[in-house]
């Protein structure tokens, strides 16, 4: 990679324009595997941790994946430690990688939302913190991210908690999501991003029965990709903030696609279970393609 690749996003200097979608990738469990090397080539420009929420989750029962022609299924149901298992245990190995790190939080009502900001927005190690609000709030009934009053109502209850950049994972979920992403804006977030996964089904062939242990889960990679491009440029039109797309990519043209599309920075996810150093690759190939998309990246 050269000088001239790196880019700004939200104040945060990155070494090139590719991070990671939350949960796709297991820094910790890399680290185990691979040891310091994946510290001398690590594949992300930042690295964004799998979503955070207040308590210990276990997650969804089994099974957890579905191989879909063009895509995967996932019903992982967000398992993590929780806020002071993570600040315990995962922070410290994550402070150690060379790249910044993004916290991804989610929370069940505004007030565990908040909990989670403040407590990261203390901490060094944190270069900023992406909401997911793929999620419903308990108190109103309604998915945080699907509604612009709804979205709005979070941003504005967080923002004062933290001068660190915010940034909103806007749900496909939503019946008009551009109008979501200029609510998150209006309330104060620095930045998008999208798309997370969509709601999606799959039965066992052979029972009918559905094949996830959630019943239903979240659709990702190359199925999503028409879908994510569609999104991200609606979204880029209609806000003046950063924006990270992300949904299906796996090659450096699909990230200039999605920069085209007014992306500043792209997110790489189900590629990098097929390949674990795919968001590097990605890097190296849209560094190399011709004009246009050097010219986006730059
Ligand atoms: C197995 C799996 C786990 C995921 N976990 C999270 C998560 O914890 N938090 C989150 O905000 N998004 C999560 N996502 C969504 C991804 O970050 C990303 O938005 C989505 O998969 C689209 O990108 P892709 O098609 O490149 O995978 C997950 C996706 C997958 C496939």
């Amino acid at each position: 990679m050269t000088e001239a690749t790196t880019v700004g996003f939200c104040g945060i200097e990155l070494a090139h324009p590719i991070i990671n979608g939350s949960g796709t990738f297991d820094a910790i469990a890399a680290r185990r595997v691979f040891g310091d090397e994946l510290l001398e080539r690590f594949p992300f420009a930042a690295f964004v941790t799998k979503t955070v929420t207040v308590e210990p989750r276990a997650g969804n029962p089994p099974p957890r994946l579905w191989e879909l022609p063009a895509g995967l299924l996932n019903s992982i149901g967000l398992p993590n430690r929780g806020l002071a298992g993570f600040l315990e245990h995962d922070l410290p190995v994550l402070a150690e990688l060379p790249v910044p790190l993004i916290v991804n939080v989610m929370g069940f009502t505004r007030d565990q939302v908040a909990t989670l900001v403040a407590a990261f927005a203390e901490r060094d190690e944190v270069a900023a913190l992406e909401l997911n609000v793929s999620c419903p709030n308990v108190e109103t009934g309604m998915l945080m991210g699907a509604d612009p009053r709804e979205t709005a109502a979070l941003v504005e209850r967080v923002r004062p908690l933290t001068a660190k950049p915010l940034i909103v994972k806007l749900t496909p979920n939503a019946a008009d999501v551009p109008a979501v992403a200029r609510a998150a804006q209006e309330a104060g977030a620095d930045a998008v991003s999208l798309i997370n996964t969509l709601r999606g089904m799959a039965l066992e062939p052979a029972s009918g029965e559905p094949a996830l242990g959630g019943i239903t889960g979240g659709v990702s990679g190359p199925a999503v990709r028409a879908i994510a491009l569609a999104q991200v440029h609606a979204v880029a039109a209609a806000v003046s903030i950063g924006v990270v797309g992300m949904g299906g990519v796996q090659r450096g043209r699909d990230a200039a696609d999605l920069m085209a599309a007014g992306a500043d920075l792209v997110a790489v996810g189900t590629e990098s279970f097929r390949d674990p150093m795919a968001g590097l690759r990605v890097a190296t190939e849209l560094v190399a393609l011709p004009v246009s998309g050097a010219g986006a990246v730059v």
